[in-house]
């Protein structure tokens, strides 16, 4: 077997071919400032072990050390807001966990070392905790959770928005399958709810400005410190 590939089964049934490292290095460069960016959102719809996704937090967090590295407190908290922006999805639950334990290793080897004495354990545990609500197992066709056989559950893969506002975290949480639909251009420039299957018109909205769908929350939780994240779930 290649790198690239863990088994011919594996191939054969979700076509895992992993991406070599130097594609994924260009293919971010086609988007670099958006790499290099704190908190740009990346969402992945087919992660496998996270080669992207840990391209991108190495690339965020060689920002937040260039421009907080003197002060641990603030590359701290932006070195968690880092984490925040980076989603995926994988259909096959050791890929997913393989990518949580990656991204969560890269992660807090540049905490530590920059951080050093004042790197701590609460804040191991947010992040985390976060990991685990952002790299999601799951069809991205159908936008289902999925189970240890790979078939749908009857759960929407749901997503948190994290929000930085001083050192709390505000998270609100949202359907994947309603910010899609929230993303489809209005036929006619004419947004109608009507053609919107009633599962996901719920969480729908229309702007009054600019006539274009918006997609709401299924759940709103209070801000708290990033470093207690984990206590709203
Ligand atoms: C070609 S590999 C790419 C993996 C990774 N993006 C990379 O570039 O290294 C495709 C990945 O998608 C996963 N996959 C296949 N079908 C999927 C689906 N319907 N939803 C989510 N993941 C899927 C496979 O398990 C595999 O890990």
């Amino acid at each position: 077997m290649s790198p690239q590939t863990k088994s011919k089964q594996r191939v054969r049934d979700h076509g895992e071919v992993f991406t070599a490292e130097r594609e994924v290095k260009a293919m971010c460069d086609l988007v670099k400032d958006e790499c290099d960016r704190i908190d740009s959102r990346f969402l992945e719809p087919a992660c496998g072990n996270g080669n992207f996704l840990a391209e991108i937090l190495t690339r965020k967090l060689a920002t937040v050390k260039k421009l907080y590295k003197s002060n641990p407190y603030d590359y701290e908290r932006y070195a968690v807001l880092a984490v925040t922006s980076i989603y995926g999805v994988e259909i096959l639950a050791d890929n997913a966990e393989e990518c949580r334990k990656r991204l969560f290793a890269l992660w807090d080897k540049e905490y530590t070392a920059v951080c050093k004495k004042s790197a701590n354990d609460e804040t191991r545990e947010a992040v985390r905790y976060i990991l685990s609500k952002n790299i999601l197992c799951g069809n991205a066709l159908t936008l289902m959770c999925v189970d240890e056989n790979q078939k749908d559950t009857d759960k929407p893969i749901v997503f948190p928005e994290w929000s930085l506002l001083g050192t709390k975290l505000k998270r609100r949480d949202f359907r994947l399958d309603v910010m899609l639909k929230a993303n489809d251009k209005p036929k006619n420039g004419q947004p109608s709810l009507f053609d919107v299957p009633e599962e996901i018109r719920k969480y729908l909205s229309i702007n009054p400005v600019t006539k274009e769908f918006m997609a709401e929350p299924i759940c709103e939780y209070p801000p708290v410190h990033y470093r207690k994240v984990q206590e709203n779930g």
